[in-house]
């Protein structure tokens, strides 16, 4: 077995970044509403089955994949399993392993994750079936109210549980905590996301040296230093890129081999470009990489429709999106590169 280390970098290894297919039952009946498909477990299935199966996108961009505890346990409707469509493209399988973040007693609307009960068996199965890196999110809300020092010392503290019990059994954790874009109300400036990412990181790194967790074997998965979604403050790639890195320096040691941002809500393009401008600094200790769902899948999801007749263009543009992500971690996007396709 690879050791944690060697999975970690593996998964942010130059020009591939990870996938995140681990959409809830929830979440994915929301992706599939905009299709008008229903949802279920062969829906879910035909869904991931086409962006496993896009071999481009697979075997030259991504280097791991996040999936449910179903689809990592799920066959291709070939009855080939899922793990083997993933190592003929020499990807990473890995498991959203937290069960969900719920209102927090004592706050006004704040949300604590929840899952750690049961983790340690439930861990050494994954491992059993193949699971090499693991992924829990913690959700920092931003409102007038929030986040209570409460709310983020609580939610720092159970990703920290949580990665110490995957090292354990030789999982690589990617410690998510999500300072929210597109929470309620979201229109927050820029300067308020950066003092929340801030403080969120600096309890999250406590937490994590406190329960022993050895940094040099966990991928860090922040938000982008950006406005709320509903704010009026647009900044560009190259201030977003700044802030971002400012606050990563501060506060993220640089034993941890690499950070794979999710996109929160960002549109495609803007989650590449902000990627990449990061890159282009030059600036960063440890590698800098996607952790996409939204910005690598929708394009994908749009052109494929459900139907299987679609499947070809649905897989190009799965790659394109691939594509450009790669590029971005490398600092060599650029908007006519995207728009060429
Ligand atoms: P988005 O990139 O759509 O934000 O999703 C990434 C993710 O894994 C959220 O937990």
């Amino acid at each position: 077995m690879p050791s944690l280390q060697e999975t970690a970098r593996q998964l942010v290894s130059k020009g591939t970044g990870i996938l995140a297919a681990d959409e809830s039952e929830g979440t994915i009946a929301k992706r599939f509403a905009v299709i008008g498909l229903p949802v279920t477990f062969e829906t879910r299935r035909d869904y991931r089955e086409m962006l496993f199966r896009s071999r481009e996108a697979m075997s030259q961009y991504i280097s791991g994949v996040i999936l449910t505890e179903e689809t990592l346990k799920q066959d291709a409707a070939d009855g080939t399993p899922f793990v083997a469509l993933l190592a003929d493209v020499n990807a990473i399988p890995g498991i959203k392993v937290d069960r969900g973040a719920f209102e927090m007693p004592g706050t006004k609307g704040e949300k604590i994750t929840e899952g750690l009960d049961g983790l340690r068996q439930r861990l050494k199965h994954y491992a059993e079936i193949g699971a090499r890196f693991a992924k829990w999110r913690g959700v920092i809300a931003v409102s007038s109210y929030a986040p209570s020092r409460n709310g983020i010392r609580a939610n720092a503290h159970v990703l920290a549980r949580y990665a110490a019990l995957c090292q354990e059994a030789g999982i690589v954790p990617v410690v998510e905590p999500e300072v929210l874009a597109d929470g309620e109300p979201g229109d927050h400036g820029i300067e308020r996301c950066a003092e929340v990412t801030a403080e969120t990181l600096a309890t999250v790194f406590d937490e994590l040296r406190l329960a022993g967790v050895d940094l040099t074997g966990m991928l860090l998965k922040p938000n982008m230093v950006t406005p709320g979604v509903r704010s009026a403050d647009r900044p560009g790639a190259e201030v977003i890129a700044r802030r971002t890195l400012d606050v990563l320096k501060a506060h993220v040691p640089a034993s941890v081999p690499g950070i794979a941002f999710l996109s929160g809500g960002q549109s495609d393009e803007a989650a590449t470009a902000n990627l990449s401008a990061m890159n282009r600094l030059g600036e960063a200790p440890w590698a800098l990489t996607f952790s996409y769902g939204r910005a690598l899948q929708t394009a994908a999801l749009l052109a494929w429709g459900g139907d299987a007749r679609n499947l070809a263009p649905a897989q190009a543009a799965f790659a394109h999106r691939a594509k450009m992500n790669a590029l971005a971690a490398q600092g060599e996007w650029a908007p006519e590169l995207d728009r060429a396709a």
